[in-house]
C-alpha cells in the first residue's frame, strides 16, 4: 500500500488586528521570512484587508484566507460577506472558529451551511473544532469534537464521499486560545488521528489523507512538540502570527517535518 502523503500546512489567523494601513506590509514581511515551498502558508486578514494582503501577497507562494463567510450565498444580511464575494480575494476560509462559536453562537448546523458555500464558491475550508476546558476535565472531549464533526460535516459527506474534498480540520482546544496554555503533544496528537476516524465514519474519501493542524498558543517554541507527532500536519497560528520572526520560526520548524516527510515518502 502507498503511504499517505498528506502536506504541512502553517494557517496565520490575524483574527481582528492590523489595519489597512500595516496589513500589505506584514503580510509581504512574513512571505520574505517564510519562504519554504514545501510548506503550505495561508494568511487570513481581517475582511477588509483582504484586497491589499491578496495585492501584497501577488508573486509568492502564500494563500490568501478570509476569517469566516456567512452561510448564503446572497441575501439581505446586512453587514454581512458571503463565499462568493470572497472568491477572487481569498483561497481559503476558516469556518467554525471557537470565537465565532462563542460571540455569534454559530451552531454546527449554520457551520455545516458556511461549508458547503466554501465549496460552492471554490474556496479551501478550515473547519476549526474543540473542547471547552471542562469537558476536557469531564472526560468529554473527543465525544465532543465528534458532535462537532458529525454536525458541521454530516451532511456535505451525505451528498458524495468527495463532497468535502480539500477540507483542512483544525483542532483548536479552547481553553488553549489566547492563552499561552498549550494542548499536549501526544493529547493533540490522538485527537488529530480521531478527526480522520470520525470523518472515515462519516463516509469521506480518503480521511486518512485529511489534513489537521493543531491550534492554541503556537509559537516558534512549542511548534516542535506538535510537528515531531505525525499525525499533526501543521498549525492554525493566532496571536503569534502578527510576528514575523515568531511565523519565520514556526515555518522553519514545519519545513523540517515537510522535508522529513518527503524523504520519507510520507508526504
Ligand atoms: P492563539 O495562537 O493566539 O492562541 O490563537 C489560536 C487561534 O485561535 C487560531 O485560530
Amino acid at each position: 500500500m502507498m503511504p499517505v502523503v498528506r502536506p504541512v500546512v502553517i494557517v496565520a489567523n490575524w483574527k481582528m488586528h492590523t489595519t489597512l494601513a500595516d496589513a500589505g506590509e506584514l503580510a509581504s514581511s512574513i512571505a520574505r521570512a517564510t519562504a519554504h515551498p514545501r510548506v503550505t502558508r495561508v494568511i487570513c486578514p481581517p475582511h477588509v484587508s483582504l484586497a491589499a494582503v491578496s495585492a501584497a501577497l501577488r508573486g509568492t507562494d502564500v494563500a490568501v484566507g478570509a476569517q469566516d463567510c456567512h452561510s448564503e450565498a446572497f441575501g439581505p444580511y446586512t453587514g454581512s460577506v458571503s463565499a462568493p464575494m470572497l472568491a477572487g480575494l481569498a483561497t481559503w476560509c476558516l469556518v467554525g472558529h471557537s470565537e465565532r462559536r462563542r460571540d455569534q453562537t454559530e451552531t454546527d448546523e449554520l457551520i455545516s451551511r458556511k461549508l458547503l458555500r466554501c465549496f460552492e464558491a471554490g474556496l479551501r475550508p478550515v473547519l476549526c473544532v474543540g473542547e471547552q476546558l471542562e469537558e476536557r476535565d469531564d472526560g468529554r472531549a473527543a465525544a465532543t469534537v465528534r458532535t462537532q464533526l458529525e454536525g458541521a460535516l454530516g451532511a456535505i459527506i451525505g451528498r458524495g464521499p468527495d463532497a468535502a474534498a480539500g477540507l483542512v480540520v483544525a483542532y483548536e482546544p479552547v481553553w488553549a486560545i489566547g492563552t499561552g496554555r498549550t494542548a499536549r503533544g501526544a493529547d493533540a496528537a490522538s485527537m488529530a488521528q480521531a478527526i480522520r476516524d470520525v470523518a472515515d465514519g462519516l463516509g469521506m474519501d480518503d480521511a486518512a489523507s485529511l489534513p489537521v493542524l493543531y491550534g492554541g498558543s503556537v509559537t516558534s517554541a512549542t511548534i516542535g512538540e506538535f510537528l515531531a507527532e505525525p499525525t499533526i500536519d501543521g498549525a492554525l497560528v493566532g496571536g503569534a502570527s502578527l510576528k514575523v520572526e515568531e511565523m519565520a520560526g514556526i515555518v522553519a520548524r514545519a519545513s523540517v517535518t515537510a522535508e522529513a516527510r518527503q524523504s520519507a515518502g510520507v508526504a
